[in-house]
């Protein structure tokens, strides 16, 4: 989508347009995959007095010398000059420091990954001293010095001293051996191909400078699911050289292991975690892995779960899997990460009591204690999947004996996966600060996960981020969450806004202005994209059974995954009381379920996760819920629309490429936040049977439907599913060879002016289709559907191209005109239009 090549050029033909397609693609030139592309972009603009001139190290660990390589490149690159020998600036560990400058006062102790950031005076010349707990601490240390001058921040009285909330701050990477990623929306793994790791290992090393600069100290490199293929021997190899790029950033290796591998791999006859030759196995594997991967960290398990084999084959507890694990890891300081997403995805849609948000709890509580010390239990953010809005899982008050760490998704799942805007930092840090109140006191989720609530040794969080070799993560701006995640993980006492700041300046610009305008957009991205898709705490209505983007209503229902939401005629939402419901409030400690259980005290944004209510259910707002799904979902659209706008105000600010990159995406956002509002609510519109009291459901004005034009060429044809089409219909040009392109044609009726003409079409894959408007015979502009989306499914696919005239100023219509589209399909790109809506030019 951001390759998108517009051949907007006034008054042109097809030729031309497609001339300038070919001269605009030839100019793109492949760039190494580096980590200024990110954040870590050293420029000009800082207060000169603050950067170091010079840097050493005090020890010759290799996180010592990343730490000195590292400020020297922010030198340079914010100087543009050379770092002088000699040492204004210095980088230790805190004991190499005590030993240098005796007569400097330092801190007795560091906690570990700690570092104290001191500026001194020595021998009559300022010094600053970056002192870490341990050559990791030294590392972290840099880092933060360098976000303190990028950031501007004062350095004249620096003193002062940090360290990581959490010993586990970990990406996982659900990378497959073939290259690709599952859930990855930014291009193919820069660890795996064709089978093996690849040879070219220099983005691993760029991607482990980011994850350091936040303080992430642990990568799991592969997918949970398929995960046989890491344990063989080439594999292992591979995976040493791998770690060999992470190390000298402190990030250490992690895989995701098959619990069926002593069959899979070892050829062993059965694969039960209390077998003692599957315990014999799993040592002599774990035993062969640290002679290759001496600091390696652990693995992650998912255990029957969505089809992956587990303890349940035998009869066997997840305790008893990842207490074989544990077991083997333990001599070698390594430790398993155990997911708590499992669940039956069989379950009985017309049982009411049935309910997938129960499952880990369910499953996990009772095992409480059994865990050995080196196992965490890894918990999603809320009880389902990665949803927009859900409530924090009941799970982390269910476990007083075993190490937590929250999962969550970095990459966009189903929160329009890069292609829309969305920062996640605000969701994250509403289940954070989220108190669940266990035994009756403040005990916020952050807590918990730091170990201190229930006194545990570990614990942490684990992003998913599936990033690849196509910009990280396929999208300069969803870049912040990887930022935001790391920070969140080293201090969850962060704001969301302050994170966005800090990544802003150093990304974006410093100019407050830019900051202000960036970071509004970031903090207002999360809750436009809920607005126009779910509503209510309904769960996802996107294609769950397909790509998880665009919208699909019913493919959550009557089915066995439990994405349900339960709607019909009269009302919408699961009942997950404990009085008449599924029972699942009552996991929540008493305080909790108590606000849960009740209609009168769960928050409207929760309100049909918990509860099943009438359509004209009043909310706390006072509007009923269905009147709240039609303003809402409006609201969404506009509010889309609105960050294109605030993002216009940058233009000549910020890098230009920066600024046409994403202000294409946030014109696409716009689009598609429009396919999305008019899906559910001319869906439940159509259910209900209930007006809209402002009159919008239904009517569009300005709208042309395709299948009302003249045609020629062009077929009409029903849409699956039907509310991904304008009134359920649109047509395809399914070509004679005759014949080259179809056409649309409408008569305009309205009054005379200046009009913007959006035209909303397929963008289906397996080909790349053209377009043209016309008025009066005359095409006014062409382009490309060259956007890789999805699927070709409607609702993944239905884009919007709007024309504003030359000048930006809007095109002259005047009643009696002829509009058309014309369409040349190519391949399986059918060029399918749904409608052409004509909107006042501002
Ligand atoms: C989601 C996602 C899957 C993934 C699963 C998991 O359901 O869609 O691709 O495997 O989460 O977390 O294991």
């Amino acid at each position: 989508m951001a390759k998108k090549r517009f051949a907007a050029r006034w008054g042109t033909d097809f030729l031309t347009a497609f001339v300038f397609a070919a001269v605009f693609s030839a100019g793109t030139v492949a760039r190494a995959q580096t980590a200024d592309q990110a954040w870590l972009r050293y420029t000009g603009g800082q207060e000169r007095s603050a950067i170091p001139t010079s840097v050493h190290a005090l020890g010759g660990s290799a996180m010592e010398q990343s730490a000195v390589q590292e400020l020297q490149r922010g030198i340079a690159g914010m100087t543009g000059a050379q770092p002088a020998s000699g040492g204004d600036t210095v980088v230790g560990t805190l004991d190499e420091v005590r030993a240098t400058f005796r007569w400097v006062q330092l801190p007795a102790h560091l906690a570990p990954h700690g570092f104290w950031l001191k500026r001194t005076v020595w021998n009559g010349q300022p010094l600053v001293i970056v002192a870490g707990s341990n050559e990791h601490g030294a590392l972290f240390g840099a880092f933060d010095l360098l976000r303190r001058i990028r950031t501007g921040q004062d350095l004249s009285h620096l003193d002062a001293i940090d360290a990581p909330a959490m010993a586990t701050r970990w990406v996982d990477e659900w990378d497959n051996a073939s290259g690709t990623i599952e859930r990855g929306y930014g291009g193919s793994s820069i660890f795996f191909e064709g089978g093996k790791v690849r040879d070219d290992l220099s983005a691993v090393t760029e991607y482990s400078r980011l994850l350091a600069s936040v303080g992430i100290n642990g990568c799991n490199v592969n997918n949970v699911n398929d995960a046989a293929a890491f344990l063989e021997p080439d594999m292992i190899k591979g995976l040493a050289r791998i770690a060999d790029a992470m190390r000298p950033w402190g990030v250490r290796l992690a895989i995701s292991v098959d619990i069926a591998s002593p069959q899979k791999v070892g050829g062993l006859k059965t694969f039960d975690p209390l077998d003692p030759d599957v315990k014999a196995w799993w040592t002599a594997e774990i035993d062969e892995i640290y002679k290759q991967i001496p600091d390696f960290a652990g693995v992650t398990v998912k255990a029957d779960s969505e089809g992956q084999p587990g303890p349940a084959s035998y009869g066997r507890s997840p305790a008893d899997a990842a207490n074989v694990l544990a077991n083997a890891l333990a001599p070698h300081g390594g430790v398993v990460l155990y997911r708590a997403f499992v669940y039956n995805n069989q379950l009985d849609y017309n049982d009411l009591k049935a309910d997938r948000a129960r499952a880990a709890y369910d499953i996990f509580h009772p095992l409480d204690g059994q865990f050995a010390p080196n196992v965490i239990i890894q918990i999603k953010y809320g009880p389902i999947d990665f949803q927009a809005e859900e409530p924090v899982s009941p799970l982390f008050a269910g476990l007083h004996k075993t190490s937590e760490a929250m999962e969550l998704e970095i990459t966009q799942e189903y929160l329009g996966q890069q292609r829309h805007l969305v920062y996640l930092a605000p969701l994250w840090k509403e289940k954070l600060d989220f108190d669940l109140r266990a035994e009756n006191r403040a005990t916020p989720v952050k807590e918990i996960i730091k170990g201190k609530t229930f006194n545990r040794p570990l614990g942490g969080m684990i992003g998913v981020s599936c990033l690849g070799r196509d910009g990280w993560l396929g999208a300069p701006m969803a870049m912040a969450n990887l930022y935001a995640f790391g920070r969140l993980a080293w201090n969850p006492n962060l704001s969301a806004e302050q994170i966005a700041a800090e990544w802003t300046k150093q990304t974006i610009s410093a100019n407050p202005e830019v900051v202000a305008t960036v970071d509004k957009m970031l903090m207002q991205s999360w809750p436009t994209y809920v607005h126009y898709t779910g509503f209510l705490g309904t769960q996802t209505l996107t294609d769950i059974t397909g790509s998880h983007y665009g919208p699909n209503i019913e493919a959550s229902e009557r089915n066995g995954w439990g994405q349900w939401h339960r709607d019909d005629a009269k009302g919408i939402g699961v009942d997950r009381s404990v009085a008449t419901g599924t029972g699942y409030a009552g996991q929540y400690p008493p305080e909790v379920a108590r606000m849960y259980e009740s209609l009168a005290t769960t928050p409207d944004s929760l309100l049909l996760f918990f509860h099943h209510v009438p359509w004209t259910w009043k909310l706390h707002s006072g509007k009923t819920v269905i009147q709240y799904v039609y303003d809402s979902h409006y609201e969404g659209a506009e509010e889309a629309a609105r960050l294109g706008n605030e993002w216009a105000t940058l233009k000549g600010k910020i890098d230009p490429q920066l600024y046409e990159d994403e202000r294409a995406r946030l014109e696409y956002q716009a689009g598609h936040a429009i396919v999305w509002r008019d899906a559910i609510v001319q869906y439940f519109h159509k259910e209900t049977g209930i007006p809209d009291a402002l009159d919008r459901a239904g009517h569009y004005p300005g709208r042309l439907e395709a299948e009302d034009a003249r045609l020629s060429g062009f077929k009409v044809s029903d849409i699956t599913p039907w509310e991904n089409a304008s009134g359920g219909k649109a047509v395809a040009c399914e070509l004679n060879s005759a014949q080259k392109t179809c056409i649309a044609e409408w008569t305009y009726t309205g009054h005379a002016g200046r009009f913007n003409i959006a035209v909303q079409y397929f963008d289906l894959p397996g080909g790349v289709a053209h377009f043209t408007l016309g008025i009066n015979g005359t095409g006014i502009v062409s382009w490309a559907a060259d956007a890789k989306l999805p699927s070709n499914h409607a609702g993944d696919s239905s884009t919007r191209f709007t024309a504003r005239g030359p000048d930006g100023r809007g095109i002259e219509l005047k009643p009696g005109d002829t509009l058309r589209v014309e369409g040349a399909p190519d391949g399986k790109d059918l060029a399918a239009l749904d409608y052409i809506e004509i909107e006042r030019a501002e």
